[in-house]
């Protein structure tokens, strides 16, 4: 049995404290990993860390370079708000670490892109945690269309919208940043869209709008069109400042449109809907099992990945360069009011 691994972890707060909750002590108990030392600005924060890490106050810092500077560690976790990522980043390179990141990999296509150099040219390993693509039913949706049990994937309907138009009900920083929803929320239903079309986007056109009742600085509504390189369409809809949430986090709408059926994800509930036979057959399906989802599944593998158990990680770097690439097409898109070419532009910003 191996040592377990190392890690410091940065940002202890707000999803940080989800992290200390409910992701990493699945880490220690399966003997993986075990924290040497957490980071927050935050003191109050760090209470997480002391609480359900068992790291002692001297192992909680509110000095980024300190805790890398006094701590031996094998990765880093970073869990704080993305136009943060790149420094973090730069530090635990610097200290020889590999990491494990929340998405996004950071706030604009241009520091994703340094990001992606460093981290290639360090010969470190990075994975970016992408939750709700490694959710139970998305992942039940991916693998039905997958089994090809019925015919080719046509085209894809997807839906997130919610009521969070009131500051902070969101978390604060959302409501000061460009583009919070296409950053903070689409990212994943990107990565989603990806895992079920089988495929990387080829073109993604975007409206995004803020209405006048909303309380985000940003755009905060949007409805995408995208075709994948598999020829697969997509429509999209998007919105935090609804009147009432619909489908909110882990309770997303998906329809898969394919030659034999039309497969609906809706609030978990899937299910095979035909007409095909001359009669409508609506087949209700179970959610596939397995021991862990989302965080605590991603986590797990990034170790293994890190011990040489698995080649490679779903959301490794190379994988998700293009999750940014769509995302950032996706602003361009936005802001420019016209289709973008998503793999042009991820050549354009990779050199
Ligand atoms: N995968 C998911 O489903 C999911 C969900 C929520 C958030 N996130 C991601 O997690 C990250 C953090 O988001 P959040 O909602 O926790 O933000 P937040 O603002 O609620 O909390 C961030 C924490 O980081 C700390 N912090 C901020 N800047 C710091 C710095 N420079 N050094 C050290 N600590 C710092 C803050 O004090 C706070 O404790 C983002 O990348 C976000 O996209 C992912």
């Amino acid at each position: 049995m191996n040592k377990p691994l190392r890690y410091i972890i940065v940002g202890t707060g707000g999803w940080g404290g989800y992290w200390c909750a409910n992701v990493l002590p699945c880490l220690a108990g399966a003997g993986k990993a075990v924290p040497v030392a957490a980071v927050d600005i935050s003191e109050e924060n760090l209470g997480n860390a002391r609480q359900h890490l068992g790291l002692s106050p001297a192992q909680c810092y509110t000095d980024m370079v300190r805790a890398f500077g006094e701590n031996q560690a094998d990765f880093a976790i970073i869990v704080v708000p993305p136009a943060h990522h790149e420094k973090v980043i730069d530090l635990a390179l610097a200290h020889d670490l590999h990491l494990l990141c929340e998405k996004p990999i950071a706030d604009s296509m241009e520091a994703c892109a340094r990001i992606y150099r460093k981290v290639r040219a360090a010969g470190k390993k990075m994975a970016v945690t992408m939750s709700h693509r490694f959710d139970q039913d998305k992942q039940s949706l991916e693998r039905l269309i997958k089994s090809d049990e019925y015919g080719k994937l046509d085209y894809i309907i997807g839906r997130n919208t919610w009521n969070c138009r009131k500051y902070p009900s969101w978390g604060a920083f959302r409501y000061k940043i460009s583009d919070p929803l296409l950053i903070e929320g689409t990212v994943h239903h990107f990565d989603i869209m990806r895992g079920l079309a089988g495929s990387d986007a080829k073109t993604v056109y975007v409206q995004s709008w803020n209405p006048a009742w909303s309380e985000f600085r940003g755009d905060a509504q949007a409805l995408i069109t995208l075709t994948m390189e598999n020829g697969v369409k997509i429509v999209y809809e998007g919105a935090k400042t609804n009147a009432t949430t619909l489908n909110g986090w882990g309770h997303d709408y998906w329809r898969a449109e394919c030659e034999r059926a039309t497969l609906e994800l809706d609030n978990r509930n899937l299910r095979v809907v035909s007409d095909l036979s001359g009669e409508r057959i609506i087949t209700q399906k179970a959610l596939v099992q397995q021991p862990a989802w989302t965080n605590p599944w991603l986590a797990e593998m990034f170790v293994d990945w890190l011990l040489g158990k698995r080649d490679g990680h779903p959301t490794q770097l190379d994988d998700n360069i293009q999750c940014a690439a769509l995302l950032f097409a996706a602003i361009a898109s936005a802001h420019g009011e016209h289709p973008v070419d998503v793999q042009e532009f991820l050549q354009r910003h990779l050199g």
